[in-house]
């Protein structure tokens, strides 16, 4: 210690001074950094102790081993309260360090919850499964589509109302022609103009249209597309698909059937009903979407010969789908994300 005397009276006074300072700054050591500064100020060359045992050599013979064993005992009795402090604090920081890090293995973990996928993601997968499992192939289009994919080369006149605003969602400038797409049919354009015939193509997708938001109408939602495009086909050939797709999503009762209906890109047009044998309030008739064969015109569009190659067409919305194969009553529920809507339908991941 630097107040310890350069060249301290060897006596027993002194001894006990200096063990009584080192114990008392010992004592007051609150953690083991405290506790290695007293070390070092009572212990270590140049401490009191220190000084006083240096002293030694200056003791008369005589002397040698009383004042010897006055010095041993003295850094005895200090190094000893050194060890139980320091023993003292390590406990204490342990304990501290354990409490802290403390874990309530009882305590009910925070449950994470994992996510799944969306009820109309797994219906839009089963249904792309079916025509996948016939061999066709699957396309996809972009939603901010041009007016000419959307509608013109979709033999949609000028003037067809579609086109007006009531329907659409026109993105401006305006005069550049991007809409948001009303329907999956432009995927058919596309997928003439790119692909080789003969063509059989299923197009999932998402639509939009300017319509409410309510129990039957979402104004972004889910379609699925067909087209096929080949030499000799028929209108039978689209039923007899349509029959199968709906046999493998509500069973084997199920059934389509046509009624004439126009849509400006197929002629003939349908609207197609599904015979839904398990819907929750009996079976019946249900509309399920549109349909037809190719227009020529659409055909001539996409640069195919309507002399050589026919081709049919469907559209089918998927939340509707969802709705009566599931019994789901209000769309908004698969638009809203809630996870215990999409938990009712299993949590595919
Ligand atoms: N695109 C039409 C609609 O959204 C559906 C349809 C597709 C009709 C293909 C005929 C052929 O209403």
């Amino acid at each position: 210690m630097s107040d310890a005397p350069e060249n301290p009276d060897i006596s027993p006074e002194a001894v006990d001074a200096a063990v009584d300072a080192a114990l008392a700054a010992i004592a007051a050591a609150g953690d083991t950094a405290a506790l290695k500064a007293a070390r070092s100020a009572h212990t270590a060359e140049g401490s009191a102790l220190a000084r006083l045992n240096a002293r030694m050599r200056d003791v008369a013979p005589a002397d040698k081993a009383a004042f010897g064993k006055l010095v041993g005992q003295a850094r005895g009795r200090v190094n000893q309260a050194l060890a139980a402090r320091e023993e003292e604090l390590a406990a204490a920081e342990t304990a501290a360090k354990l409490e802290a890090e403390r874990i309530d293995i009882t305590a009910v973990a925070p449950r994470g919850r994992v996510g799944a996928r969306h009820p109309i993601s797994l219906l839009q997968e089963e249904i792309a499964q079916i025509f996948v499992g016939m061999g066709w192939e699957i396309a996809e289009g972009p939603e901010l589509e041009h007016e000419w994919y959307n509608f013109d080369a979709l033999n949609f006149d000028e003037d067809h109302p579609a086109r007006q605003m009531q329907d659409t969602f026109f993105i401006e400038p305006v005069d550049r022609h991007l809409v948001m797409r009303t329907h999956t049919s432009p995927v058919q354009v596309r997928s003439m103009l790119e692909r080789e015939v003969p063509l059989y193509v299923l197009c999932p997708g998402r639509a939009y249209r300017t319509d409410e938001f309510d129990a039957t109408h979402l104004p972004a939602f889910t379609q699925f597309e067909g087209i096929v495009v080949d030499k000799g086909i028929t209108m039978a050939h689209l039923k007899g698909t349509l029959d199968h797709a709906a046999k493998v999503l509500f069973g084997p009762e199920a059934k389509t059937r046509f009624r004439a209906n126009y849509f400006p890109f197929t002629e003939p047009s349908a609207e197609l009903d599904l015979w839904h044998p398990t819907f929750a309030g009996g079976a019946r008739w249900i509309e399920w979407g549109g349909c037809g064969m190719i227009n020529p015109n659409v055909l001539r569009a996409a640069g195919i010969d309507p002399e050589e190659y026919s081709g049919f067409a469907f559209g089918m919305g998927v939340e509707r789908t969802l709705m009566f194969r599931s019994d789901v009553q209000d769309m908004r529920d698969m638009a809203e994300g809630d996870v215990r809507f999409s938990e009712q339908f299993g949590m595919v991941v």
